[in-house]
């Protein structure tokens, strides 16, 4: 399967992203609870995927409470709101349910129309963000080609296709543009030694995996041309909440005056929330932190903080690139 997300009779079809690297299965879901529970737990994730996610959520939803051609909206509302309660972080995926309710009254069949042409739209506007952050990138590093470090996972999994930052950097890759790209492995859940090398690999691309600790220091050593990392919201003042670990490597960019750009569509951005403290960042389980593939790694009864999150200053922005803009944050160093 191509794309991440399909919708087949009646069915939301997934890359299974738990399984990779593994394993390349896809899910069948055909309940809401089984969309809940895809996204606890991660089977899908990266915010534009939850975005899709959850507006194929709520066609499925409608399509459940329609009979006799009338469709009990006030059942789907409630599982809309069960579905966008899932991970609170991502902004895409409120976004994503808000805007397949919208068609609500025009009835089951119209919100799975809408549903789908997110799926292409996303497809679409990453395309061109990917390209628009190329120019971009080229524009604002010396060295050729680039030498690109970046976190969590951001691709075509994180994406109905295509991906956002790691858009970026296949595309420089297209353009004969791109040495190697540095991946932390993004713990606890590995999203950039599971998917981000996963695909990497795929696309036949030069790739390190390191411990996310390393990346500072890598940037410090001068082994890095620019920082390229997606976004899971953005508030209205250019704050930008993405994945743990985010943070140190925008303090290392900007210590070493290393372009820190992050590539997210405009669905990414909160212009609601006036700055970046204003956002709830998701806690996850204790057991991620302290268990590694079922087997504990810390004594047990050890006290965990495991926010999935961490929110980056506007001022250690360099830029945000969308399907629409170039936002230079007002006042990056
Ligand atoms: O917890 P995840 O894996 O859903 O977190 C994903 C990220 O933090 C990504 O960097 C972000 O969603 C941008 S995806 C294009």
């Amino acid at each position: 399967m191509e794309r991440t997300l399909a919708w087949d009779d009646g069915a939301i079809i997934a890359v299974d992203q738990t399984m990779l690297p593994f394993h390349y299965r896809t899910v069948r879901l055909i309940t809401v609870n089984e969309v809940v529970d895809a996204i606890g737990r991660l089977v899908i994730r990266g915010a534009p995927a939850l975005g899709a996610a959850g507006a194929l959520g709520v066609a499925l939803s409608a399509r459940l409470h329609s009979a006799n051609g009338a469709l009990d909206r006030a059942a789907v509302r409630a599982d809309a709101e069960q579905i966008a309660g899932t991970r609170p972080t991502a902004v895409n995926l409120a976004w994503g349910v808000e805007r397949a309710l919208a068609c609500l009254s025009a009835g089951a069949e119209a919100v799975l129309v809408e549903a789908m042409n997110m799926l292409d739209e996303d497809e679409q506007v990453n395309r061109v963000a990917a390209g628009r952050a190329a120019d971009y990138l080229l524009e604002v590093c010396d060295r050729r080609p680039l030498r690109v470090l970046t976190h969590c996972n951001t691709g075509r999994l994180a994406t109905v296709a295509v991906g956002t930052a790691l858009g970026a950097i296949k595309e420089l890759a297209a353009r004969g543009q791109l040495e190697e790209v540095l991946v932390g492995e993004t713990r606890p859940l590995l999203q950039g030694s599971r998917l981000t090398t996963w695909e990497l690999a795929e696309a036949g691309l030069q790739h390190r995996l390191m411990v996310d600790s390393a990346g500072p220091a890598a940037i410090a050593a001068g082994m890095v041309d620019c920082v390229v990392v997606g976004a899971d919201r953005i508030a209205a003042n250019s704050d930008v909440a993405n994945k743990i670990g985010t943070y140190s490597l925008a303090l290392a960019a900007s210590r070493a005056g290393v372009p820190f750009v992050v590539v997210a569509p405009e669905s990414t951005q909160d212009l609601l929330l006036a700055r970046g403290a204003d956002i709830v960042v998701e806690e996850r389980s204790p057991q991620e932190v302290t268990h590694l593939s079922g087997q504990p790694v810390a004594p047990a009864g050890t006290a965990v903080f495991n926010p999935a999150f961490d929110v980056t200053p506007a001022d250690l922005v360099t830029a945000i690139v969308t399907e629409r803009r170039l936002i230079i944050p007002a006042t990056a160093g």
